[in-house]
């Protein structure tokens, strides 16, 4: 979603804020801008699309060297220039950006609009801009305050005033906010990568706090004038990492990465003496542990699919009753938070609202929550009680591919180390981490041969209906598989237990509309290849991700992608990353923007 940065220092402002601003164009936009002090007064510059627009408007050697910039996902008022941030106060001295929603803008408006204050834009963000110039009187940090204390909703902003020479202000209320310090330079973001070009060395701040920042230091404090003291942390991302590579995109990037991401979600996790596996951030003990009578994962998006498969396999390996919950409507029904119940939080952004404020919502009616996130530093991990980090490096591309196998990674360690707490035997939990082990191995197989994937992807790409279908532990994989497919290549698909195509689905089939079956040699394969045949005797074109050897399903099926045998609770991987790469070539077919699909944010900080 919407991406701040902020900029002190010696260097031309307008540079760094729109580098800065190329680095969070992954989080999806619409428009764009910067302000930048030139003198005593602001170069608003704001365009809407890419930042290549923007570039092309602001001067070459723009003066300034303190200024703020502003990626755009509109949510109050239309994609134009004048909605685009940064918003300033009538007298143009006042620039402020501004991620979230003020949900009582309404009213704030109407009374500035009374007062005489005029409006420019149709956001809800503007309405900020007045407020803080209606309170400035010389002191730039307490008209932020003041304003402020009269918003509700989410904000992570950042303040200039033109005559506030090298100062920003920001603040944080539900939406991200970092500092970078640098040598005599300081840098302010929704998000690392805004910053990691060039410095490592950063501060995270908690809802309520507010930072006034100039190039030589920074105070924190909360809304009420109370000092803050602040940690400083390392930011262990290489800025290679958030490049392309040899790639000529980051999902592709991202696909291939799970060879060397999945291990990394290991290292250090496995105890083979013990057959078990380490995981020292839960923080909690075995006695805790052995409590714990239920498992509930909130999370959103891919995500939810990552923990609908790590509850089965919760409840399969540690018998432990485990199911995953939407977060967004998780935290809306009152939910009963029992006593030995233990939550985990998955996000890889770890900043979905959602899943935040379900945790919240968790933590205040007493529950134990565990993060199960990718962005170190990140909100739902610095609220846990405890998780794991999955040390994905980068997830830049929208579509989210390589956490998803990490996420059902660190929960696969989470379910082998409390089925090893209860009845697995130390020779299951062996056999169970062997084969998980070479998981990798049989993805580089997968993707040694995806241009047989690509085949099937240019053959079936201009259908306009799909169906994805799967069982048990796979049926989660199918609905992420359909997900995919919508996101990146705009094509109408649905995922389903292929059980439930009788009661409904199956009314869709027919020759333009080709279901993709996954076929694991599981328990539930027979099922499975009695739906192929229903489906075949409908007309249907059936697509099958088979193990090799099954020769039955290539009689039944138009096409078959095989992938290697495996331990029948570890198929989500390789039945996953075969569908991502045929959602990519198929978008790619299609000639759709892989990385940014329309419409779509990486990390969703509005509800
Ligand atoms: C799908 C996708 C989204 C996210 C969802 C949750 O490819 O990226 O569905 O999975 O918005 O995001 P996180 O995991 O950051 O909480």
């Amino acid at each position: 979603m919407c991406g701040i940065v902020g900029y002190c220092g010696d260097k031309l402002a307008s540079e760094v804020l729109l580098s800065g601003l190329k680095r969070l164009e992954y989080r999806g936009y619409d428009s764009s801008g910067i302000s930048v002090n030139s003198g005593n007064k602001l170069s608003i510059i704001k365009k809407t699309g890419k930042i290549k627009n923007l570039r092309d408007a602001v001067p070459e050697n723009l003066p300034g060297h303190f200024g703020i910039g502003h990626t755009r996902w509109a949510t109050h008022g239309g994609v134009t220039d004048i909605n685009a941030h940064p918003h300033s106060d009538s007298s143009e001295k006042i620039a402020v950006v501004h991620n979230g929603i003020i949900e009582n803008y309404t009213g704030l408006k109407e009374k500035l609009l009374r007062e005489g204050y005029v409006f420019k834009s149709e956001t809800d963000s503007e309405v900020l801009a007045h407020l803080i110039s209606k309170f400035y009187e010389g002191d730039l940090e307490s008209a932020v305050k003041s304003a402020l204390s009269l918003v509700k909703g989410t904000y992570g902003i950042i303040v200039m005033h033109a005559d506030k020479d090298n100062e920003l202000i920001g603040a944080r209320n539900g939406s991200p906010l970092v500092l970078g310090i640098g040598d005599d330079e300081m840098f302010l973001a929704s998000d690392v990568s805004a910053i990691l070009a060039y410095t490592k060395q950063v501060v995270y701040f908690e809802d309520g706090e507010v930072v006034k920042v100039t190039s030589k230091g920074f105070t924190t404090s909360d809304l009420k004038n109370n000092r803050v003291s602040k940690d400083m942390e390392n930011i262990s991302w290489e800025l290679e990492e958030m490049e392309k590579g040899k790639f000529s995109t980051y999902m592709e990037k991202e696909i291939h990465e799970q060879v060397e991401s999945i291990p990394r979600a290991m290292k250090g996790r496995i105890n083979e003496d013990l057959a078990t596996a380490v995981l020292g951030g839960l923080n909690m003990t075995g006695r805790e542990l052995l409590d714990v009578e239920r498992v509930k994962i909130i999370a959103a998006g891919t995500s939810y699919y990552a923990g609908q498969v790590a509850s089965y396999i919760i409840e399969s390996l540690a018998r432990i009753p485990s199911s995953a919950e939407l977060a967004s409507e998780f935290r809306y029904r009152n939910p009963v938070v029992e006593k030995n119940t233990l939550y985990f939080a998955i996000s890889q952004s770890g900043e979905t609202i959602d899943t935040l404020f379900a945790l919240r919502e968790i933590k205040r009616k007493g529950g134990r929550v565990l993060g199960i996130c990718n962005v170190v530093g990140s909100t739902i991990p610095r609220e846990s009680d405890g998780g794991v980090y999955i040390h994905s490096g980068p997830e830049i591309s929208v579509a989210s591919t390589k956490a998803f196998t990490s996420q059902i990674t660190a929960l696969y360690l989470f379910a082998i180390h409390m089925a090893r707490m209860r009845d697995m035997s130390q020779s299951s939990g062996a056999a169970f981490l062997k084969d998980l082990n070479i998981i990798p191995e049989a993805i580089t197989d997968i993707l040694n041969r995806k241009a047989e994937l690509q085949k099937i992807a240019e053959k079936y790409a201009h259908y306009p209906n799909f169906l994805f279908l799967g069982r048990g532990i796979n049926c989660p994989v199918a609905m992420e598989g359909a997900l995919k497919l919508k996101e990146v290549s705009y094509i109408h698909a649905e995922g389903y237990s292929a059980a439930e195509i009788k009661h409904g689905p199956i009314a869709l089939i027919n020759e333009k509309t080709p279901s993709m079956f996954l076929v694991p040699d599981d328990h539930m394969r027979e099922k499975i290849v009695s739906n192929m045949k229903e489906v075949k005797a409908r007309n249907g074109k059936v697509l099958a991700i088979a193990v090799k050897g099954d020769k039955e399903v290539e009689d039944i099926a138009d096409e078959v992608f095989y992938v290697s045998k495996t331990h029948e609770n570890l198929y989500p991987y390789l039945m996953v990353v075969p569908l991502q790469l045929f959602s990519y070539f198929c978008a790619m077919e299609l000639h759709r923007d892989v990385d940014q699909p329309r419409n779509l944010a990486k990390s969703v900080t509005v509800e």
